[in-house]
């Protein structure tokens, strides 16, 4: 089962990823996590994208492919995998449609959690995230069980530092520009399914479920 997660920032993307990979047992990989990762830790590729990412803008393609491309050659890839935030642009799509059929495979198929931009910015000033493990939470819609703490690895919580409403404007304008276009060459390729994303966390999963089968 290979699996790509559409939509704007903010939709519920990784959020539904996680879900994903803790019932069909397959690694949730995230374009933005890694990068922030790189961010964290100082690396070289950490500090050219903190330059792209600060301004809500998307890293070259050039510094993302390669990283996607090799995780997904990973023995724990093997069963599947969800890639959340990748691709982003109709290049990055071709390079990833290239690598699979290189590989023998192609993907499943392409969910596109569907989200109003006035719903997410609302949204994204109560979205707290942990920087150790990637896990998303909510003030009110996604509570950790400790007030700022993770559930999963205990670390502390952070608001994002893209998640000021200028840079999320910024983000969604990109996201029409750049990453939109995905729905129609996924959508000609036959692969593509829709989901409402405004409806609550478990409901949207339902969906999910209904489209990936039990
Ligand atoms: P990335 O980390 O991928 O950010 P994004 O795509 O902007 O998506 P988000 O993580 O912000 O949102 P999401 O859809 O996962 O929503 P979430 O589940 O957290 O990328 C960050 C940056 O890295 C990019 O701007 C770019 O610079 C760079 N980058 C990454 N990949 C790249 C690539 N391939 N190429 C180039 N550059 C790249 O949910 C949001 C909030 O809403 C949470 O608080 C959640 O709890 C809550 N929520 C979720 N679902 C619901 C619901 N149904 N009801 C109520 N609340 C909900």
């Amino acid at each position: 089962m290979k699996i790509i997660m559409l939509g704007a920032p903010g939709a519920g993307k990784g959020t539904q990823a996680e879900k994903i990979e803790e019932k069909y047992q397959i690694p949730h990989i995230s374009t933005g996590d890694i990068l922030r990762a790189n961010i964290s830790a100082g690396t070289a590729l950490g500090k050219k994208a903190a330059e792209y990412i600060d301004q809500g803008l998307l890293v070259p393609d050039e510094l993302v492919v390669d990283l996607v491309v090799d995780r997904i050659h990973q023995p724990d890839c093997e069963k599947g995998y969800i890639l959340d935030g990748f691709p982003r642009t109709i290049p990055q799509a071709e390079y990833l449609d290239k690598a699979l059929a290189e590989m023998g495979t192609s993907i499943t198929c392409a969910i596109d959690v569907e989200v109003p931009d006035e719903s997410i910015i609302r949204r994204m000033s109560g979205r707290r995230a942990c920087l150790h493990c990637g896990a998303t939470y909510h003030v009110v819609f996604a509570a950790p069980e400790k007030e700022n703490i993770c559930d999963k690895c205990g670390s502390e919580l952070h608001l994002r530092d893209d998640d000021n409403e200028e840079t999320v404007r910024t983000r969604l304008q990109v996201y029409h520009r750049q990453t939109q276009p995905l729905l129609d060459y996924y959508g000609e390729k036959g692969v593509l399914k829709v989901v409402d994303g405004t409806k609550e966390l478990d409901e949207v999963f339902d969906s999910v479920v209904k489209i990936l089968g039990e």
